[in-house]
């Protein structure tokens, strides 16, 4: 008995010391130590996406992946060591995916404010500023943020899969804390970029035993992609644009779901549940109510796993 009251005790002080290293973001936090901070984040993502189209999307794919892994702790952004192989060398291959933006940006904050903006909060901010451009909704970001000290490879296997169905996908998201709704409205991520062939060639040859192509997708778009990623495939760069408009920010990625031209098994699975499907649809006829429900799961995720014992790193690639 006392033994289980012991217990007891042990666990609720370990909840409130949780509740307590977590530390509540704010929308004014760089006001007085660094004013010009979104200026100049908005400057050199505004800047490498003129000089290179493929940026917004990767950028917005790294927000999810950072938040995903460990928290929104800039994880994603450490390099490897040779004691350490990084998140940026783990299975989902995104090494040289426009890292560079993130430090380029670090290497001005620090001439104008050093040792004052984290680079999980360049991340939020660069990732809301990758949506505006592109036509989608603006809103504050919240920041304060710190940089975390690890950074494994080995985790970004708990990033979801693209052949994952809604099951799979809606217990990854409630892992992290956020809801079905989530899990729809930020879906719609995919309202840009581009997709390698591996992530989806699986679903247009040898589906299944009895069925050669996903018997969800669009016959049309399934042999529009097969002629993409022909087998044998000799090109590495391969793929599929993620949705017709894809440097467009909107709900287009919706509308295709309702006609069986998601790109990944996980995409079209979203239209082929009853939890999700009617999200999908008033997404898809709303694109207004898509953006505001992207904002708020953009909020939450950037809320995800925050560290109170980080630091602010010097150089996004290196702890301190
Ligand atoms: C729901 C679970 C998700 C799965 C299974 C998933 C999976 C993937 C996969 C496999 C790719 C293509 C990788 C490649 O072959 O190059 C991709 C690309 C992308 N993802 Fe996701 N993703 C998910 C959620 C998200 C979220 C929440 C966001 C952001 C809000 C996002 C944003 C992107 C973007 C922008 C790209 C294009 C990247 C580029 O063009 O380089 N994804 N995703
Ligand atoms: C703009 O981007 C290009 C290409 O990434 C880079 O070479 C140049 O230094 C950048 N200029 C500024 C002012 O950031
Ligand atoms: C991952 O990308 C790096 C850099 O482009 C490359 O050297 C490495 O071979 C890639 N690994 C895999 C498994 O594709
Ligand atoms: C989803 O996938 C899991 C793992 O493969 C499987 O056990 C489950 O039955 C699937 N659920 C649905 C609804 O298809
Ligand atoms: C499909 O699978 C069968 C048996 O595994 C194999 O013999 C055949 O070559 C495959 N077809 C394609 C198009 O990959």
């Amino acid at each position: 008995m006392v033994a289980k009251n012991l217990v007891c005790a042990i666990i609720l002080l370990l909840l409130v010391s949780l509740g307590q290293a977590e530390a509540a973001l704010n929308a004014h936090y760089y006001d007085q130590t660094c004013p010009q901070a979104e200026k100049i984040i908005l400057d050199a993502v505004r800047n490498a996406s003129m000089h290179d189209p493929k940026v917004p999307a990767r950028i917005l794919r790294m927000f999810f992946h950072d938040c995903f892994i460990r928290g929104c702790d800039a994880s994603v952004l450490l390099d490897s060591t040779p004691q350490n192989k990084a998140e940026k060398d783990g299975p989902p291959n995104i090494s040289v995916r426009s890292f560079y933006v993130i430090d380029d940006a670090k290497a001005e904050l620090e001439k104008a404010c050093p040792h004052t903006v984290s680079c999980a909060d360049i991340i939020a901010i660069a990732s809301r500023d990758v949506v505006t451009m592109s036509g989608g909704p603006y809103w504050n970001v919240l920041k304060g943020r710190k940089d975390g000290r690890v950074s494994k490879a080995s985790e970004t296997r708990s990033l979801p899969a693209p052949t994952f169905n809604v099951t799979q996908l809606i217990q990854s998201f409630a892992q992290r804390g956020l809801g079905v709704q989530d899990l729809v409205a930020l879906s719609g991520g995919h309202t840009l970029g581009f997709s390698h062939c591996s992530s989806f060639e699986a679903r247009l040859r040898n589906f299944s035993s009895l069925l050669d192509i996903d018997p969800s997708m669009d016959l049309d778009f399934a042999e529009k992609l097969r002629s993409k990623c022909p087998k044998p495939n000799k090109d590495r760069n391969a793929g599929q644009f993620l949705d017709s408009t894809s440097s467009a920010f909107d709900n287009n990625y919706y509308k295709q779901l309702t006609v069986g031209k998601g790109v990944f098994g996980s995409d079209q699975s979203l239209f082929g549940d009853f939890r999700t499907k009617w999200i999908v649809e008033s997404f898809a006829i709303d694109q207004g109510l898509f953006f505001k429900e992207f904002v708020n799961s953009m909020v939450k995720l950037g809320n995800v796993g925050i560290i109170e014992n980080g630091e602010v790193r010097l150089k996004c690639g290196v702890v301190n």
